[in-house]
């Protein structure tokens, strides 16, 4: 059954940018409830197992150290069709492939370096929130 709740992240590159405020503004006026919310930084080992899916994958590396390279904020958030909907206002993996108007468009440098994190499913959307967010800290 669907939660109608996504996990995102904003990544080091758009927190060292200084668009939090931005980003959480599109996040807010596209209609999702702040859930959980905090400024925090992942250790290459939380990164390592937060990313354990793709560890196969030839970029594993350096999205490791990038992702463990700053703060981030993390967020748990609630609307209805969540995960998809996120999906779509943060755009492509691949900046240069976002739609105009996305999260990634507007605020993403590279394919490496991409402004945000969305869950790609519910059930990882709550594998990932409770990575971050003990239920206490869930509104
Ligand atoms: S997705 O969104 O899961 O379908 O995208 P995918 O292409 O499978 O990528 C998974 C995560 O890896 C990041 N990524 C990269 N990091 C560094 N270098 C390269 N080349 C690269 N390609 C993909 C991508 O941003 C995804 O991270 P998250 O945090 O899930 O957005």
């Amino acid at each position: 059954m669907a939660t109608n709740r996504t996990f995102t992240m904003i990544k080091p590159d758009a927190v060292k940018n200084g668009h939090i405020g931005n980003i959480l503004a599109m996040i807010t006026n596209a209609g999702y409830r702040i859930v959980s919310l905090k400024l925090t930084q992942l250790s290459v080992k939380d990164a390592e197992n937060f990313y354990a899916i793709h560890a196969e994958r030839s970029f594993f590396g350096e999205l490791v150290e990038f992702m463990s390279s700053g703060p981030i904020v993390a967020a748990i958030l609630e609307k209805e069709n969540a995960v998809d909907d996120f999906r779509t206002l943060i755009g492509a993996t691949n900046p240069n492939e976002a739609a105009d108007g996305t999260i990634r468009k507007m605020y993403a440098t590279s394919l490496g370096e991409n402004a945000v994190h969305g869950s790609d499913s519910d059930a990882n959307a709550a594998i990932e929130g409770a990575f971050h967010f003990a239920i206490r800290e869930q509104f």
